[in-house]
């Protein structure tokens, strides 16, 4: 069976003090599903919010990372540097990254390999432009997306991959993908998956939607059998709205 996911990220927000206050808000909160729940801090904040949620059935994870070991990238983090200090999984391909920092199918393919060298679970994120799905293309550029950066992986790296199809017009636009667009969106993932690596495979790999997801809306896109949680940006800012998500499975 795969897992429900909820997974926040915090993006370019929250200095410590407001990091320590929401995760305080966090904590407060009643989880009545089964989803596994995640945030996503900032670098700076990681090291702290992971010794705060020690105890606690939250997972910090990484908003990305570099390829490399170590070596003359100023400005980049490892997977090693985040293993030590306990992070166990990194966000990679957020289309914030491929939009404003350039990251391409291959740099990303390099990514998920480092990633899976160091045995952290990625979330791999995807997603159509508004042009692309103007003109009827989201399938042939999610598929794309998907193949380049995937499609080099054995079979048994997706016990370690959580794909998130974010389409880049519903994010943090208030427009959301319909509960119907986001399950044949999906619906067409795991088939991509299953024509490659064979039901058994897709079916056990979680596929989490992303794009304004809110309180409001959460429980009818996780009602679609293919869509096994969400990738949360704004509304995962406020403790109450995130674990209303949380708990909308
Ligand atoms: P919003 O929920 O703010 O639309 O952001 C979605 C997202 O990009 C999560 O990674």
């Amino acid at each position: 069976m795969r897992k429900n996911i909820v997974a926040g990220n915090w993006k370019m927000n929250n200095d410590l003090a407001q990091t320590e206050e929401l995760i305080t808000e966090l904590k407060n909160q009643t989880k009545t599903s089964n989803a596994e729940v995640m945030i996503a801090p900032t670098f700076t904040n990681l090291w702290h919010s992971f010794e705060s949620l020690r105890q606690d059935d939250i997972e910090v994870v990484a908003q990305n990372m570099h390829f490399a070991e170590n070596g003359a990238y100023t400005g980049e983090i490892s997977a090693s540097m985040l293993k030590s200090i306990g992070i166990k999984t990194v966000i990679l391909g957020h289309s914030e990254r491929r939009a404003y920092f350039n990251e391409t199918d291959e740099s990303l393919a390099k990514k998920v390999d480092a990633a899976l060298a160091h045995k952290m679970r990625t979330i791999f994120c995807f997603g159509e432009e508004l042009a692309d799905r103007k003109a009827g293309n989201e399938e042939a550029v999610v598929g794309g997306q998907i193949k380049n950066a995937l499609f080099h992986l054995g079979a048994d790296a997706f016990k370690s991959i959580v794909l998130a199809y974010e389409p880049v017009w519903a994010i943090g636009t208030g427009e959301t993908a319909s509960p119907e667009q986001a399950q044949d969106m999906h619906a067409f993932i795991r088939k991509t998956l299953a024509d490659k690596y064979g039901k058994d495979v897709a079916d056990t790999v979680s596929i989490l939607y992303g794009g304004s997801v809110k309180p409001a809306n959460a429980q009818e896109i996780f009602s679609k059998p293919d869509v096994d949680g969400g990738l949360i940006g704004g509304a995962a800012l406020n403790a109450e709205d995130f674990y209303a998500i949380v708990n909308a499975f």
